[in-house]
């Protein structure tokens, strides 16, 4: 192992009481922006499909957390996270070098608004990020109970690069061999677009909703409180522009405590 794997491999600091100290099991690196890793679960763990934890790394006496949105599904024996690599980032600058048999710190108690249970009975579930705002949605499209709750789910991601988008679309590529999803997969459907780099659909995620690109390629009728439920993950910008685009459609925004036609999240880096 070489110097920079090891200084943020041991605990060189007692770990604190209200966190799991969890090992890296594997890390793949898709770009020089993003990678995903996986570690360990420690038995008393549970979350939703959706929700976040705080992760840190054992090499400070007060080490640095992060909100990350867990990739994996609810029934996953290992933990998943898509993670963007923030150049002088407090976490992310150390976290980028880790390597298997690595330690994670994670906290205790998982959080978040991205679940199914703050959405209101619908048909259709929109899953719209851009960059790692796609990692809760790794999550939720791994869940059998999505499928179960829609009869169609759309899963939306627009990055700067193709390369970005390898992630998802591998993920979603192998969902049909997945024992736990299998046939329903064929509810779910992927668009991609990029922003920064010529690929067969170019354009903001927002842009292509406004316009109405995105509904006239899907062959889909546009966004209606009705039937349409949407989730949204990616930058504070993002956010507020895809939010105001749903509310033209006439959506709402729910909480876990009360449900409604949509829900929003912070993609949280650093
Ligand atoms: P763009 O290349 O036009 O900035 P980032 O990596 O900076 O988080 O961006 C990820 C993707 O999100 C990029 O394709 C970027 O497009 C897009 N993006 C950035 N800001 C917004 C926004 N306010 N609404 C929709 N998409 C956005």
């Amino acid at each position: 192992m070489d110097a920079a794997a090891t200084h943020v491999a041991r605990p060189a600091y007692p770990i604190p009481e209200n966190v799991f100290a969890e090992t890296v099991v594997s890390v793949r690196h898709y770009t020089e922006r993003l990678f995903a890793f996986r570690i360990t679960r420690p038995a008393s763990f549970r979350f939703r499909s959706g929700e976040f934890v705080m992760i840190g790394l054992p090499n400070a006496e007060k080490p640095v957390f992060r909100a990350y949105s867990i990739a994996s599904p609810a029934w996953d024996e290992e933990i998943e996270f898509f993670s963007i690599k923030v150049e002088n980032g407090p976490l992310t600058e150390h976290l980028q070098k880790i390597v298997p048999g690595d330690t994670v710190l994670m906290r205790r108690k998982p959080t978040g608004t991205l679940v199914l249970d703050a959405l209101m009975p619908g048909r259709r579930l929109y899953l719209l990020s851009t960059g790692t705002g796609v990692a809760p949605f790794a999550s939720l499209v791994r869940d059998p109970e999505t499928y179960e709750k829609f009869e169609e789910v759309i899963l939306v991601q627009t990055c700067r690069e193709v390369a970005e988008l390898t992630y998802i679309t591998e993920l979603v590529a192998g969902l049909k061999d997945d024992p736990l999803v299998g046939d329903a997969a064929g509810k779910l459907r992927l668009y991609t677009t990029t922003t920064r780099e010529t690929s067969p659909r170019m354009g903001r995620i927002t842009h292509l909703m406004r316009s109405g690109q995105l509904f006239a390629d899907l062959g889909l009728p546009p966004i209606a409180p009705e039937t349409d439920r949407a989730m949204i993950c990616g930058s504070m910008a993002m956010l507020n522009e895809t939010k105001s685009v749903l509310e033209s459609f006439g959506l709402v925004e729910g909480a876990n405590n009360a449900p409604a036609t949509f829900v929003v999240e912070r993609a949280f880096v650093g």
